[in-house]
């Protein structure tokens, strides 16, 4: 993604370039972080087989239809529902996603901030002849540390916004192409030595016999949630990003392309984790921890295990740094477009604000006492504010998506999503009729459904 094009709307260059910016978009602490720690959080299997559901069912025509919209309207988030239905509270649907996109930032800036120490303490072989125990106890030390965590998010967040404001068609895009298969790559050797573990048998059975006793309705939702997170959808990302998109390009087929990367992604991240979680008895239910603890074990039993753990969380820094540009472009063309500030300042007060945020929110994990009520798996619990801020992102991007499915079904002209999925009849897609009876009907009542179970699961 290049900051001209942000601003001038002359567009990706070539086919590689749209794939690597949505790709970049869409993977990135979502797949190696997040997914896993939830799916440990819920179950393991059950709660896979819904989320694969949500992203077919749902995200799939979510990210078609989020394209749609961005290359007809040729228009950020916000813009494009003003310029597609001029005088109307569809606009509402672009502000929701500037309010979204600022919670997300704020957690995400943290656990990349928590991957970047970890690029440092692999460099210092600070995993070295630790026992799984250790581990656990160097991620507590380091969430719980009243400076540590805060330091590393604001280097973080200043990378974002530097890449923001700098203009990268050279740097990171460029740079994505070859570090992306590269993190890949890694996941991939993780994996040999994840699954021939001794005692990794009980991981995939984990991750692949499902036990739907084990579902919640707070399970659900939170495959929802994530399927929208994981894809970068709900709030405009792929909006911006499908008005970048050349009018030859098959929109279908790259929506398609991209799901099927991000979910490639998380389910191999997945396969690296549980099989070592179960092999050196950690807890799968940890919580953001997860792979912080589980990883380093690993890297402590394979060769090259020192070399291995400084690519790895330089890489995932990486792919946390092409998604978190993603979402602070979305705040950031709120206030250059719709508030008429120039950008620097924009991004300037957008990263301080979110950053506050978001150092705040990292210092409920230990240094500052600050709860509240959080509905976790059916129960009331008390949290900090950084679980808080996760659980409502999950909430609300799927309200957003519910919306888009909404505007692109019944509210926009037939014509006019159908010339952008055919590119105005070039194409002859057999699928335009699913596509067409997911966006009107499957998504918007799955996702009804998902909230209305979670609120009767919870006054029961
Ligand atoms: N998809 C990214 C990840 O998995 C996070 C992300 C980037 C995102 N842009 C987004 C999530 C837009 C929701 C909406 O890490």
């Amino acid at each position: 993604m290049e900051n001209k094009n942000l601003q001038q709307r002359d567009g990706f260059s070539s086919k590689m370039g749209i794939i690597a910016a949505a790709a970049g978009s869409a993977i990135g602490l979502g797949n190696i972080w997040k997914f896993p720690y939830i799916t440990g959080k819920y179950g393991g299997a059950a709660f896979i087989l819904v989320y694969l559901l949500c992203i077919a069912l749902i995200g799939l025509p979510v990210m078609l239809q989020e394209f749609t919209i961005g290359r007809r309207a040729q228009a950020n988030a916000i813009s494009s529902f003003k310029k597609l239905k001029p005088n109307t509270p569809w606009f509402l649907t672009g502000w929701l996603g500037f309010i979204t996109a600022f919670v997300i930032l704020s957690y995400y800036g943290v656990v990349a901030g928590w991957t970047l120490s970890y690029v440092f303490s692999a460099i210092t072989n600070s995993f070295a002849g630790q026992n799984p125990e250790a581990l656990g106890g160097m991620f507590g030390a380091l969430v719980s540390s009243p400076w540590k965590p805060v330091l590393f998010q604001v280097i973080f967040m200043a990378l974002t916004a530097g890449v923001i404001l700098g203009g990268v068609k050279n740097g990171i895009e460029k740079y994505s192409k070859i570090l992306m298969p590269l993190l890949l790559l890694i996941i991939i050797i993780l994996d040999i030595r994840a699954v021939t573990l001794q005692g990794a048998g009980e991981g995939i059975a984990f991750l692949f016999q499902p036990d739907f006793g084990k579902l919640t309705a707070a399970g659900i939702m939170s495959a929802l949630g994530h399927a929208f997170f994981s894809l970068s959808l709900g709030m405009g990302t792929m909006i911006t990003y499908g008005s970048y998109i050349g009018k030859k390009e098959n929109l279908g087929v790259t929506a398609l392309q991209v799901t099927i990367a991000d979910t490639a992604i998380a389910l191999l991240a997945g396969l690296a984790i549980f099989p070592a979680v179960f092999a050196f008895g950690i807890e799968p239910g940890s919580g953001p921890g997860l792979v912080f603890i589980t990883l380093p074990n690993v890297f402590n039993q394979m060769p090259g295990g020192y070399i291995f753990a400084i690519m790895f969380f330089v890489l995932l820094a990486v792919a946390a740094l092409t998604s978190s540009i993603s979402i602070l472009e979305v705040v950031v063309a709120y206030f250059v477009e719709d508030k008429g500030w120039d950008r620097k300042k924009a991004t300037i007060i957008a990263t301080v604000a979110i950053t506050a945020l978001g150092a705040f929110e990292s210092l409920t994990n230990g240094t500052i006492n600050f709860t509240l009520p959080l509905l976790k798996a059916g129960a009331v619990t008390w949290f900090g504010f950084f679980d808080w801020m996760i659980e409502l992102s999950d909430l609300l991007l799927p309200i957003g998506g519910f919306f888009i499915s909404i505007f692109v079904g019944w509210i926009m002209s037939k014509k006019d999503v159908d010339d952008e999925i055919t590119n105005s009849g070039e194409l002859a897609h057999s699928w335009v009729g699913i596509f067409d009876f997911l966006t009107k009907w499957v998504a918007p009542i799955l996702i009804l459904i998902t909230f209305i179970n979670l609120i009767v699961g919870f006054t029961n």
